[in-house]
């Protein structure tokens, strides 16, 4: 999604902007600007695409000014273009802007009425026009802005600079993050802490209905009820300040090398390794007490619940209602009483989840969260938050975030099902002893990832694939299929293997692979003979399992050998060889692994 970086300096101000645009790349964009304050008013230089673009305005009609803003726009009203790029800006003022404006077309229409003249598309000149309106008619920039912000009624972040004053800039925050970082003689702000990383480690966090008026050497805060608050300074913790490939091609190759790690650091944060007893924290209902649990995430978090929903009805035999939050947020769906919400998100941030916690929240529900940023807003807004300790996820396609979100809740799983008496201490060693295993297992099969390569340069010449699986391998099917798609952009679905026969057979052929996820457990023969009806008609399979070849009775195309692990954790385990296949045949089709197109790594938008 969409990038803020300001900057009130002491030099000239534009190449740091971009630099620190740069570590915000990760959120997906398809434009970009930057605009500063010189002598003779504002400035700004506005690029299609990528930064480098923009780089290269600069190089040709450089930007001084040492004070300025920045942005990196993916597109929601009206198209990627230069016009509609940010900073917007009148001959007074200049705002970037992320999230969305829902009244703007009546804003527009007013300041149309009034006499303005509009140049983008966007919802974000409305703002701009509305705070030129108020300065003209002799309001103080703040007042301007406040009398602004009442007008707006959506979910947004905003930098604003004026032509005026060099030492002022101001932000406001309603639904979208910002974070203001503290220098010596500077201030910066930014949409998330790692764009000020090179700048200072010293953040405050803006809360929801802030806003925040920046000079260099001092910061004022206010709340949504315009009463001056002091928001804690905070040092942000170095790992997530570290935006570094190593000696990775992708972020998302170093994140899927770095799962053995991450999720060993998460297991540890819920398991006490010396006794093998899950401690997961106060969540503040008694577990014992817990009717039903209702799960709500989108993409790929939202296939992480689903596996939940696996392991809590079986081991705790607490029904599960789960749903993906841009539907659950609409369907007002009744909820029972002490029920438990739990909300499952890498950023924390994305608006449909956080929409569907509020609802929950409204009806009375207690609210965990499975969060890997702990100062985003559904962490906050969260009665209790699971962490997942996966660090900084960058690649936009999830994957360490994936399977350190499938630890926590398997966790949980374990929790509730001891609090209800269905687990006993037998079982829960059994179950935290598989697994404290994993991360070796997750190791052994990222260490095989040459075996990928000729089956990924198989698979890139496929216009459609489908995966199968059963039982918890059914999430990770359709997982699989996500990944593939949102990375190599070629078509794939993934079905429960028993709904084969419902209708999706009918596109097999030998031109379509079928990537079958079956781990040798109780539901094995029965997706083999899915996977036999396919190869009866000719399609081409990849098996994913650790039976041994006699045990399929069909031909496969190539097997990809897993090790033997507890079912309970081969949902998780089964997650690395659809990162891999996904990863080796976007790379194989020269994609843009890390921010493949239309794509943003935090959907801050409906
Ligand atoms: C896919 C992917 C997305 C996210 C989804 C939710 O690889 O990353 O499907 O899982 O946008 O994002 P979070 O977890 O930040 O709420």
């Amino acid at each position: 999604m969409c990038g803020i970086v300001g900057i009130l300096g002491k030099e000239d101000v534009a190449h740091d902007i971009v630099d620190a645009l740069r570590r915000l790349e990760y959120r997906g964009y398809d434009s970009a600007g930057v605009a500063t304050i010189v002598e003779r008013g504002l400035q700004r230089r506005r690029a299609e695409g990528k930064l480098r673009n923009l780089e290269a305005r600069l190089v040709e009609v450089p930007l001084g000014g040492k004070a300025g803003i920045g942005h990196t726009r993916w597109a929601t009203h009206g198209k990627p273009t230069e016009t509609n790029a940010h900073p917007h800006m009148s001959a007074r003022v200049s705002v970037v802007h992320n999230g969305i404006i829902e009244n703007f077309r009546e804003l527009r229409d007013e300041m149309v009425a009034a006499g303005c003249q509009f140049e983008s598309e966007t919802d974000t000149e409305t703002i701009v026009h509305l705070i030129t309106h108020y300065l003209d008619a002799g309001k103080s920039h703040l007042e301007a802005v406040q009398e602004t912000l009442q007008r707006l009624t959506g979910a947004f972040a905003l930098g604003i600079i004026f032509a005026d004053d060099d030492d002022l800039m101001i932000a406001a925050r309603q639904g979208s993050p910002l974070a203001i970082g503290h220098g010596t003689g500077e201030v910066y702000l930014g949409s998330d802490a790692i764009a000020l990383a090179p700048f200072t480690n010293k953040i405050t966090y803006l809360d929801e209905g802030d806003y925040a008026v920046l000079r260099r050497e001092t910061v004022e805060i206010y709340d949504r009820d315009g009463v001056r608050v002091e928001r804690p300074k905070v040092q942000a913790v170095a790992g997530a300040l570290t935006v570094d490939k190593g000696n990775h091609r992708h972020f998302m190759h170093k994140e899927i090398h770095e799962q053995p790690e991450v999720v060993s650091h998460t297991l540890a944060h819920y398991i006490d390794m010396s006794t093998h007893q899950v401690a997961i924290p106060d969540l503040g209902l008694d577990l014992a007490k817990v009717d039903r649990v209702t799960i709500s995430a989108c993409g790929t978090a939202y296939y992480a619940g689903l596996v939940a929903k696996y392991w809590i009805e079986r081991y705790a035999r607490v029904p599960v209602e789960i749903d993906v939050a841009s539907e659950m947020r609409y369907r007002e769906a009744p909820l029972a009483d002490n029920g438990l919400a739990v909300f499952v998100s890498q950023s924390g941030e994305t608006a449909d989840t956080l929409a569907t916690l509020r609802y929950c929240k409204e009806n009375g529900q207690r609210i965990a969260s499975i969060v890997n940023v702990r100062s985003s807003t559904i962490a906050r807004e969260s009665d209790a938050i699971m962490p997942i300790l996966a660090g900084p996820e960058i690649g936009v396609a999830s994957t360490k975030a994936f399977t350190c979100q499938l630890s926590a809740l398997a966790c949980l799983a374990i929790a509730l099902g001891k609090a209800r008496g269905q687990i006993d201490e037998a079982l829960e060693q059994e179950l935290v002893g598989a697994l404290t295993e994993m991360p070796r297992h997750i190791s052994s099969v990222v260490r095989t990832e040459a075996d990928y390569l000729p089956l990924a340069t198989e698979l890139s010449k496929a216009r459609d694939i489908l995966y199968l699986g059963r039982g918890m391998s059914f999430p990770i099917a359709m997982e699989g299929a996500l990944k593939l798609k949102e990375i190599s952009y070629i078509h794939a679905e993934g079905y429960a293997a028993g709904e084969l026969k419902h209708g999706p057979i009918a596109l097999i052929d030998e031109k379509v692979p079928v990537i079958v996820i079956a781990p040798k457990d109780a539901l094995f023969e029965k997706t083999i003979s899915n996977m036999q009806e396919v190869a009866a008609r000719g399609g081409r399979i990849v098996l994913v399992s650790d039976a041994p070849p006699e045990a399929f009775g069909a031909e496969v195309m190539h097997q990809v050998v897993m090790p033997t692990v507890h079912p309970f954790v081969s949902p998780i385990v089964s997650a690395i060889p659809i990162q891999l296949i996904a990863y080796h045949t976007a790379v194989f089709m020269g994609t843009d692994v890390d921010q493949p197109r239309n794509l943003a790594k935090s959907v801050t938008v409906e």
